[in-house]
């Protein structure tokens, strides 16, 4: 019955023009016609990962959570009903619309729509990039992670934790509570922070290069009161990102270099601070809380794929001395 990965997300906005313009010359998502009313957005081989619908009020969401297939479906609807979920069975008709072979759709404990789904279709055609970008990580990670503001983190973790079965990377109590979950080796597919409302803070999405994050970063300096935080990294799932506005009310983090957790050897542990390694400056003020003083001398290796980096020849007596010291 296991989650895997964020498989979509759907907005409601009436801002399609917009959110056009935006996922494919800032994001460089490729844009798919899906007639009136609706777009659709491609990060990958999948037919859509990202999608607006003028149909849905502004605000409501749905997360598309995958399994594997129809039998781990079906046996996560029969774990929610046992729990006293209300689980609906969805038609033909909208595993269609989301290019799925099946899915069921359900509410978490604050309103969130959530649907689980198997069989994503794969489109016939290369994934064509909005603007020239090397391509989103996504596979077996996901689209993405997204990140809720919840009235009560405890009522989250009861539900996504205990019952949808993801499991916690990191967290940290103090300016915020927030838990970070995986499902996949992606550091976390969802973050939990506890907040007086309800909603979603962001998405994020990563990128295989560096410089596709650092290109986007140009292009949104180009426009600086879309951007929310400036270019940073985090130190939990070690990601250099930056925040930016979207045309509706959450935000997209724009990441590359994220760290692997395997569940054989990762513990999760309590966070002294969430503060950034160095920039992210505003995020905490987009989040509600004072910026946490980061200890200065934080870092850590950046994470590469294979084929993503040299390794840089020679040695040099100063930095192995110091290396050896720490
Ligand atoms: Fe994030």
């Amino acid at each position: 019955m296991a989650i895997q990965a964020l498989g979509y997300l759907g907005i409601g906005t009436d801002r399609l023009d917009d959110w056009t313009d935006y996922a494919t010359n800032w994001l460089g998502m490729q844009a798919v016609n899906r007639g009136a009313g609706v777009r659709a957005f491609r990060m990958d081989d999948r037919k859509q990962r990202l999608v607006v619908d003028r149909s849905l009020a502004e605000g409501q969401r749905y997360f598309g959570w995958e399994v594997a297939d129809a039998a781990a479906l079906d046996a996560l609807g029969a774990r929610l009903e046992a729990a006293s979920i209300a689980v609906t069975r969805e038609p033909k008709s909208l595993a269609d619309q989301r290019f799925v072979s099946d899915l069921v759709s359900f509410a978490d404990p604050f309103g969130n729509r959530l649907e689980a789904f198997h069989g994503a279709q794969i489109a016939d055609e290369p994934f064509r990039p909005g603007r020239s970008i090397s391509g989103f990580r996504t596979g077996p990670l996901g689209m993405g992670h997204a990140v809720l503001m919840v009235t009560n983190v405890d009522t989250a973790l009861a539900f996504y934790r205990d019952l949808l079965g993801f499991r916690i990377s990191d967290f940290v109590r103090g300016p915020l509570t927030g838990y970070f979950m995986h499902v996949n080796p992606r550091h976390h597919s969802l973050a939990l922070f506890e907040a007086p409302f309800n909603g979603m803070h962001h998405l994020m999405v990563e990128l295989y290069s560096f410089d596709d994050v650092g290109q986007g970063y140009d292009i949104a300096l180009g426009d600086k009161e879309k951007i929310v935080a400036t270019l940073g990294r985090h130190p939990n799932d070690l990601v250099t990102s930056f925040y930016m506005h979207t045309p509706s009310d959450i935000l997209v983090e724009y990441g590359w270099g994220g760290v692997e957790v395997d569940d054989a050897t990762w513990q999760p542990h309590e966070m002294t601070s969430v503060g950034s390694f160095w920039g992210h400056h505003g995020l905490f003020d987009a989040l509600g809380a004072p910026p946490p003083e980061p200890p200065a001398t934080r870092r850590a290796p950046v994470q590469v794929m294979e084929g993503n980096f040299h390794r840089m020849s020679g040695v040099c007596p100063w930095w192995d001395s110091i290396k050896a010291r720490s």
